[in-house]
């Protein structure tokens, strides 16, 4: 066995305690105050870590060896739950009703506390710095873009940085080269007519069936608009109008979100939507507006980190657990802004034991899988240690 993973057998049930801990205490993107406390109280412990709190409000950057010579390496995770009711009836549930970690970051924040673990142990074997971001705000809010703006990144020469996956099987490693995660921006398309009495359709101008038209009318995109071997997906989530069954309403608000692996699609997808929502209701005497907001860029693998990645999975994991070449999916992950800076590598690790129905993110019955603790921090680790001699 090997020294690392030696150490992190000394570490794992204080890696477990840690996790539980976050897991039972979840807060909501921006609001990670005490988790960011406990980061910070876990690594000033560790002793020799340069800790810089309050990054992109509630995040925390963390250096280890900065006067080393050789190239500094950043290691990220995510610290921010959801707003869902916890079902999972485990001994550490989240102890806030209607906030839960159902995303598993709870779980990431603790490999990485993991890997400071062990790193602080092994520190003479490092020949370069390395750096850990503890990020707030991934869910929809963007925290790894300010933690870019307010410079997390500084002196990184590649960012790496893993997501607990259900649907991989418990253990294995996958990656995705080149773009592994979708582009996503939310819209909001109001379509105004003029509402009346049900009875007498021809006294309105219907918002409703306009709407019905422009959703229909939407999905051409990808169907039409789109070369067929290029992904994109278009969803209208949400239909509000009227008040009663027999009243025409004046107007129906439609909210969605559209998504995308290349910049040319996306560019077109921000022409197509409100162009194909105005003009279907412009045909029918009705009007709608769309406004489209800041989303998350597309994730992009390096190809160089991708590679550095893969050698270290394949040595310690195993090719028998690597699922390499894997195809990107059309979920977002704001690790696409630290990629847009520097040579980035996200990788999932599977979670779900072999022949068991994975119970999927952001739902009330998820939880981080605390076996696949080892093979997180390990691959953590060994990204960090090798790094200067496997990076130039
Ligand atoms: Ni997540």
């Amino acid at each position: 066995m090997s020294n690392v993973k030696k150490l992190i057998e000394k570490h794992l049930p204080r890696i477990i305690e840690i996790r539980r801990d976050i897991h039972s205490h979840p807060e909501l993107a921006f609001e990670e105050v005490e988790t960011s406390k406990k980061v910070v109280s876990v690594l000033s412990e560790l002793g020799g870590w340069d800790i810089q709190p309050g990054v992109a409000k509630t995040g925390v950057v963390a250096i280890l060896g900065a006067d080393k010579p050789g190239p500094c390496v950043g290691l990220r995770a995510d610290m921010d739950a959801l707003p869902i009711y916890e079902e999972t009836k485990k001994p550490y549930a989240s102890k806030r009703p209607g906030v839960m970690h159902a995303c598993g970051h709870d779980g990431h924040t603790a490999c990485l506390l993991g890997a400071a673990m062990v790193l602080t142990e092994i520190k003479d074997e490092l020949s370069g710095p390395v750096r850990l971001l503890f990020q707030p705000a991934e869910e929809g809010h963007g925290g790894g873009k300010l933690m870019c703006e307010e410079g997390a990144l500084e002196n990184v020469s590649a960012i790496f940085g893993l997501h607990c996956w259900p649907g991989t099987d418990r253990g294995n490693v996958a990656l995705a080269r080149g773009p592994a995660m979708a582009s996503s921006n939310a819209f909001t398309i109001t379509v105004k007519g003029k509402g009346g009495h049900a009875a007498f359709p021809h006294q309105t101008i219907d918002p409703v069936l306009v709407s019905a038209h422009i959703i229909t009318a939407l999905q051409s995109i990808c169907s039409r608009s789109t070369n067929p071997l290029d992904s994109s997906v278009v969803t209208v989530a949400q239909v509000n109008a009227g008040t009663a069954h027999n009243v025409i309403p004046d107007e129906v608000v439609m909210k969605g979100t559209f998504r995308s692996l290349k910049l040319e699609t996306l560019k077109m997808l921000f022409e197509r939507v409100p162009l194909i929502a105005s003009k279907t209701a412009e045909a029918f005497g009705a009007s709608a507006e769309t406004e489209i907001f800041d989303g998350y860029p597309v994730l992009v693998n390096d190809i160089k980190a991708s590679n550095y990645l893969a050698g270290i999975v394949q040595d310690t994991v195993g090719s028998g657990r690597f699922q390499d070449n894997e195809d990107p999916v059309m979920g977002a992950e704001d690790f696409s802004f630290y990629c847009q800076n520097i040579p980035g590598a996200f990788w999932w690790l599977g979670m779900t034991p072999q022949g068991q129905e994975p119970i999927s993110v952001h739902t009330p019955r998820f939880d981080f899988d605390d076996e696949i603790i080892p093979t997180a921090v390990e691959l953590h680790v060994e990204v960090a240690r090798r790094f200067a001699a496997g990076w130039s």
